[in-house]
């Protein structure tokens, strides 16, 4: 049966798509089956992967207005063990509809349900706001990883992430997890880097992951070419870092951290 992790937390630009797409890809090479989700409405992973419009049959908004099943908007990729699931462009005046009405939030939890048998690991990349469409992520997920560009402000969003992860405990999800939190963009030597890791360590240290990715522009110029990076030059600290998460996520025990 599938673990489901969303890559979520409310900050933008922090590594979220990069790390979806990257650790999906990193899974898919340790010939884990694998299905990745965009639910960000502007469709970074679609572009990430080549998924330009004309290449999408299907999307979630399809399956967030029920016109299809999730198994129709599955989409193959250039690796044989991962799948994808796109955004599309309507998905955006989706995400206002559903940041309105929270008695949707089972609509994802209900539409994965089927597909969840054929798959080790389902990743969802969310939108970095906390309502609508990654409610309906977080619902669906068996745990959380999420990635923290080391500066003050992302460690503001991660307390309020965890007051979120709380309330989906209490209203829609009690056995939501914590896989753990990446460092991205990780700037070894930076004086703002350590700075922030103190702060970040006197209260999280616990869920911190060992792997940190580095700050690297390849990860940036793979999807210039709608691959991820282990596609694009596999030998980089860039690919080998996913690489490493991808290893220390399928050998960590979290039940243990959540205690
Ligand atoms: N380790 C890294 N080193 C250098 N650049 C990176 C790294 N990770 C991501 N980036 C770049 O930083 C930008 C933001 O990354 P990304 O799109 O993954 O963030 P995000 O959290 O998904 O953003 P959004 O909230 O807008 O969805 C992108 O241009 C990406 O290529
Ligand atoms: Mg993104």
């Amino acid at each position: 049966m599938g673990k489901v992790i969303s890559i979520c937390i409310p900050k933008g630009g922090v590594g979220k798509t990069t790390t979806a797409v990257n650790l999906a890809a990193s899974l898919a090479i340790a010939e884990k089956k694998t299905l990745l989700i965009d639910s960000d409405p502007f469709g970074s992973s679609s572009i990430a992967l080549g998924f330009t419009p004309d290449k999408i049959k299907a999307g979630i908004s399809e399956i967030f207005d029920f016109s299809m099943s999730l198994e129709h908007a599955i989409h193959k990729t250039d690796m044989q063990y991962l799948n994808f699931v796109p955004a599309n462009i309507n998905s955006i005046k989706l995400d206002e509809k559903f940041s309105k009405s929270s008695e949707n939030r089972v609509i994802l939890r209900n539409a994965v349900r089927s597909v969840k048998k054929n798959y080790e690991y389902i990743i969802i990349d969310c939108p970095p706001v906390l309502r609508g469409i990654t409610l309906n992520a977080l619902t669906a997920s068996s745990s959380i990883l999420i990635p923290l560009k080391c500066g003050h402000l992302s460690l503001d969003a991660i307390d309020r992430l965890f007051d979120y992860i709380k309330w989906i405990r209490e209203i829609s999800n009690p056995s939501l997890l914590v896989e753990g939190i990446v460092r991205t963009m990780y700037e070894r030597e930076s004086k703002v880097t350590e700075i922030a890791e103190k702060e970040l360590k006197l209260k999280y240290k616990r869920y911190l992951l060992e792997t940190v990715i580095p700050v690297t522009n390849l990860l940036t110029e793979a999807t210039f070419f709608g691959k991820p990076l282990c596609l694009y030059k596999i030998n980089s600290k860039g690919a080998t870092a996913y690489l490493d998460l991808a290893y220390e996520l399928i050998n960590k025990n979290i039940e243990s951290l959540n205690n």
